[in-house]
């Protein structure tokens, strides 16, 4: 194993282990969600597995996690089923992820000089920082497990090993079920790839990569063709498949317990709030200036041709249409004011019925901004983005936390950017987490008649 690796590893943990003791010295009981994870995990880890709290609507991965962690150092620990021991499960994924995210950038990209391998693991640092995902390694939440395992499905995919990929992808809808449309994200980038690569001597790479309906029609085509060839990549994930329909069919649905607050509904504006979120915290590794000049130019060639034109004029129509009908202002946002989320929506979208259609332009060049700054060839973008759909625009909720795999995995495949756009990054990460940290830890207010402190979160 490289040393440098390790000396970054070490450096994460170190950090992790400071914040985390902040983090519990001030905040003792759970918060928030936790009030409900902590004491599941509790029972497990003094030994009843017979009760599971019915307004739990995840799996039990995460509970069946730290006990399975914890229990080998339940010597060493003086109370190892404590809020901040289990907290500490979260700090595990952390660095796990860091390594998961090091080796895929490097798969991706196809690193074998040492240089552009140590930049990639520099990312992969810098990303491992990512707010969100920061902020819940503290606490008892199930995003850093399920990230983790969520990644790591895919970089096995990735390295062509689908049994360990499907494996991981179960672990990871034990954390959240919608973690199952990450694992056919997984099985279709793998399809993708042995269809279109040359030196394949019985797909001879006839699938074209670029987007149209004709790769589109030819990839349906060529994997029925090829279907007993793709077997052996498949059938992992068809099992894993197979597990989970029985899952639904067993618990009568996708989520478990609770399922009043759960209702999906079609909430299509999520995708531009992820556009929007996601050209932002990607913007320290996006060339802004060269991609705005390349997006006004594609303006101007478009409006010179009658379909160019026509397409154009017809997007923000469309946009009008999905922020019209496809806007939801779940209960919980209008009324929990410890979320950022809250504010965004008092202070932006409240302030004025017209300003969601006013930031239209915003979410089309957001999208432009995105759209072309992933390094992936187009039929696989085009593939994250009907996945990205299809687990966000089920979920009324405008919520960071579910914004969480989709940027990672956007994030990995952006085309590397140079030293100074990685230590931008790094600056703005760090920024949002001293704050967000800071605020959490030592601003605490009350409600009036509820006891506890209230603290803000994202
Ligand atoms: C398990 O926990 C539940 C809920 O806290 C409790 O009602 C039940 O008695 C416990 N069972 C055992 C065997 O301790």
């Amino acid at each position: 194993m490289d040393v440098a690796r390790l000396l970054l590893a070490t450096n994460l943990l170190l950090l992790a282990i400071a914040v985390a003791a902040l983090v519990n010295a001030n905040v003792r009981d759970p918060y928030m969600d936790e009030i409900f994870h902590i004491p599941q995990a509790q029972r497990y880890c003094n030994g009843n597995w017979s009760f599971y709290d019915p307004k739990l609507t995840t799996p039990p991965g995460l509970y069946i996690a730290s006990v399975a962690l914890l229990k080998p150092l339940s010597q060493l620990l003086p109370n190892p089923c404590s809020p901040s021991t289990l907290r500490f499960t979260n700090v595990l994924f952390h660095i796990g992820t860091f390594f998961v995210l090091g080796k895929t950038i490097d798969r991706i990209r196809g690193g074998s000089q040492q240089d552009s391998t140590r930049k990639n693991w520099v990312e992969a640092l810098t990303i491992s920082f990512f707010p969100i995902s920061y902020f819940f390694h503290f606490l008892y939440y199930t995003d850093s497990g399920s990230t983790f395992f969520t990644l790591l499905a895919f970089l096995w995919s990735l390295e062509d090993w689908h049994i360990g990929s499907a494996a991981a992808s179960l672990v990871a809808m034990t954390f959240r079920q919608t973690n199952v449309i990450w694992m056919l994200f997984g099985a279709g980038t793998a399809v993708i790839r042995v269809l279109s690569d040359k030196k394949n001597p019985v797909t001879k790479g006839k699938l074209s990569t670029e987007l149209s309906f004709r790769s589109l029609f030819s990839l349906i085509m060529l994997s029925i063709n090829h279907l007993i060839y793709l077997i052996p990549i498949l059938w992992p994930y068809i099992s894993a498949l197979g597990f989970f329909a029985g899952f639904i069919v067993w618990n009568g649905g996708i989520v478990l317990g609770d399922k009043t607050n759960h209702i999906a509904q079609l909430h299509v504006v999520q995708l531009f709030y992820f556009s929007a979120f996601s050209a932002f915290f990607l913007a320290p590794t996006i060339n802004i200036p060269a991609k705005l000049k390349n997006f006004s130019a594609l303006i101007g060639r478009s409006l010179k041709s009658p379909t160019g034109f026509v397409t154009l004029a017809a997007l923000p129509v469309l946009a009008y249409i999905i922020i019209s009908k496809f806007t939801i202002e779940h209960p919980f946002l209008l009324a929990d004011n410890r979320h950022y989320t809250f504010y965004l929506w008092k202070l932006l979208f409240r302030t004025n019925a017209y300003i969601r259609y006013a930031l239209i332009p915003g979410y089309l060049v957001a999208i432009y901004l995105v759209a072309t700054s992933l390094a992936s060839p187009a039929l696989h973008t085009f593939l994250y983005a009907v996945c990205v759909a299809l687990t966000l625009v089920p979920s009324p909720l405008l919520e960071f936390r579910y914004f969480l795999v989709p940027y990672l995995i956007a994030r990995v495949y952006v085309k590397p950017p140079g030293w100074v756009g990685v230590m931008g990054e790094l600056v703005l990460y760090m920024g949002f987490n001293v704050v967000t940290i800071w605020v959490f830890v030592a601003k605490g207010f009350k409600w009036e008649g509820v006891e506890g402190v209230q603290r803000f979160m994202y």
